[in-house]
């Protein structure tokens, strides 16, 4: 029987839909307010591993650490971080053929290179999930059995187009005809490109449609579920269109790299249905993840949205369990305004680039230059001008500035006067503010709200726009280094040490600001500035970022404190290559 051509992923027939449900619909449930001391189980996507890793997947991964991290300096609260390798499937079942090796073999291999780029690059997991684990095995089909036991599965045949790639059916307005490699025309998905195929079989489907009203009551009463707002704004409008069922096993004699339907030993469970149960086996399902969920928090990609924001919820509602505290979405980079593509060969090998602009400075870029809401595009001499602009030059002159033996000859966190930079609302007043000028309140001012501003922009997911301030106020604490010239000052004049000393506490202490603030984002280069401003490991805390404690009148523990011993530049400049200096300057190389 052909499945007439729906408007969402999977088309079934109509008498699927009318099918009345057996107990009533679940309520939908309620968002939990989140907030330091709650548990929260973050999560990136499970990877692929038909293919190496490339920077869009690091993208992913290091959106998550850095939640992660940030949550971490904000309390005690029990937090958790799982990522892993997404192995079952027919994708990697023709890649390990087409490699003239075995699925398992492959799965192993690559698994461990995704493990390998998130360690060397300081993803702080808790949690590496392998799909093919016996753990994961007994969730899913604990789960298949929970899904069947409550009667929400049926068999039925299914006919229509499926995207090996993207492991998905597709109706038939979701796909277009391209010409293939050999100018033969083909059938393509038209959100991704790649080449769809007929299929025709007997599958297990999942009640989807019974899940529509339910979905789009959780979202009306969690308008901030689904982050950046546009993208709660594209479910909603899914969620107005027709809603099929869900395949949700192949034939096993089509799939057998997969685990098989309970007690049907024809068919193979979908691909997508187990990879998204990962998320309770890292919760510790069947047995002990009620302490962990709905705590969830999931970081995904935009072309995933539709798995994480309809079929898992509608999922988790059908086995009784609450769908996810909150759904983060990102969207892609491009390489020179290019999708990247092993055809196309440009896939960019994240190993690559932090050789080149070490791990922190790409760390850096990405977070910086990368945009939720819209694609991102890299290309070197980008991430070489953004880097050198803000790491080394901005925040490592700075550094160096105020801590270079000719203006601190003694080494040490100097003492602030309170007669240099008076506190009060006259600091128009130049007589009654000491020294300090109008420039200089703003900067206070500047600096002290940037923990809060930090933090909302964190928790909306807008971590560019977190370093862009924290980057505004680098630059702001530059001029006034610049506008006070401490250099100038001369250290036998008590009048003018008192002063000098001033200027440059107050710029430790922005630096020690802007240090905690960063350690999200680049850890390495956080910590060596915070040793060389002597702040200790268990003063890096969000509790700890009483920016200028003297200014207001209260004691600062860091006055007088030896500095750290590493006078090394914070951030080595990133040199452009020999050859592409020299193609700029109309040079043959
Ligand atoms: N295995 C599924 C996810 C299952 S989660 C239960 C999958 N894997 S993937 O390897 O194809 O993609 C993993 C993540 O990488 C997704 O969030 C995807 O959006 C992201 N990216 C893949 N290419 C990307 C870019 N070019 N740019 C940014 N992120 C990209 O989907």
């Amino acid at each position: 029987m052909v499945r007439p051509p729906g408007l969402t992923m999977l088309s079934l027939p109509a008498r699927c839909l009318l099918r009345p449900p057996r107990r009533p619909l679940p309520a939908p449930p309620r968002r939990r307010s989140s907030g330091p001391g709650r548990r929260w189980l973050l999560t990136t996507p499970i990877f692929y591993v038909n293919g190496p890793p490339h920077i869009g997947h690091l993208y992913s991964a290091l959106l998550a650490d850095a939640l992660h991290r940030h949550r971490g300096l904000l309390g005690p609260g029990p937090g958790r971080l799982a990522t892993g390798t997404d192995e079952h499937g027919l994708k990697i079942q023709q890649a390990a053929a087409a490699a003239g090796t075995s699925p398992s073999e492959l799965c192993a291999q690559m698994s461990g290179l995704f493990r390998d780029l998130f360690s060397r690059a300081d993803v702080s997991f808790t949690d590496f999930i392998r799909t093919t684990e016996p753990r994961h095995r007994r969730a899913v089909q604990c789960f298949w059995a929970a899904l069947q036991g409550r009667g929400l599965l049926y068999k039925d045949f299914y006919e229509g187009w499926y995207c090996t790639p993207d492991e998905c059916f597709l109706t038939q307005a979701q796909i277009t005809e391209r010409p293939d490699a050999q100018g033969r025309p083909c059938k393509v998905s038209l959100e991704s490109g790649h080449q769809v195929y007929w299929t025709k079989e007997e599958n297990y489907m999942f009640k989807l449609s019974e899940f529509q009203e339910p979905l789009r009551k959780w979202l009306q009463g969690n308008r901030h579920v689904i982050s950046p707002e546009p993208f709660y704004q594209v479910v909603r409008r899914w969620l107005e269109e027709d809603l099929p069922d869900l395949s949700v096993s192949r034939e096993r004699s089509r799939l057998q790299w997969g685990i098989p339907v309970p007690g049907d030993s024809t068919q193979t469970i979908y691909v997508w249905v187990d990879a998204l149960v990962n998320y309770l086996t890292v919760a510790g399902y069947p047995d002990a993840h009620h302490a962990w969920w709905p705590a969830a928090h999931h970081v995904v990609g935009k072309d995933i949205l539709k798995f994480h924001a309809i079929y898992w919820p509608a999922l988790l509602m059908a086995v009784g369990l609450d769908p996810p505290e909150q759904i983060y979405v990102h969207s892609h980079w491009t390489v020179h305004g290019q999708k990247m593509s092993k055809s196309l060969g440009n896939v960019v090998d994240p190993v690559a680039c932090f050789k080149q602009y070490t791990m922190d400075g790409f760390r850096y870029f990405l977070l910086r230059q990368g945009v939720p809401e819209r694609d991102c595009d890299y290309y070197e001499e980008k991430v070489i001008k953004l880097v050198n602009s803000e790491l080394a030059d901005a925040l490592g002159g700075l550094l160096n500035r105020c801590t270079a033996s000719s203006i601190n000859p003694n080494g040490i966190y100097p003492h602030f006067s309170e007669s240099c930079f008076r506190k009060g609302s006259d600091h128009m007043d130049v007589e009654a503010s000491g020294r300090a000028l109008a420039e200089d309140y703003e900067l206070v001012a500047s600096v002290d709200r940037l923990p809060l501003q930090v933090t909302d922009y964190f928790e909306h997911f807008q971590i560019y726009k977190a370093l862009e301030s924290v980057v505004a106020c680098v630059r702001q604490t530059n001029g006034f280094f610049q506008r006070h010239a401490p250099w100038k000052l001369c250290r036998d004049n008590p009048a003018e040490k008192c002063w000098l000393d001033t200027v440059l506490h107050v710029t430790l202490e922005c630096l020690r600001i802007y240090g905690i603030l960063l350690q999200p984002v680049i850890p390495a280069t956080a910590d060596k500035l915070l040793s060389r401003l002597a702040v200790k490991p268990e003063e890096r805390a969000f509790t700890d970022l009483t920016f200028l404690p003297r200014y207001h009148g209260k004691p600062c523990s860091f006055e007088g404190r030896r500095l750290g011993p590493d006078t090394g530049a914070l951030f080595p400049r990133l040199e452009t290559p020999i050859r592409r200096q020299m193609e700029t300057k109309g040079l043959r190389p």
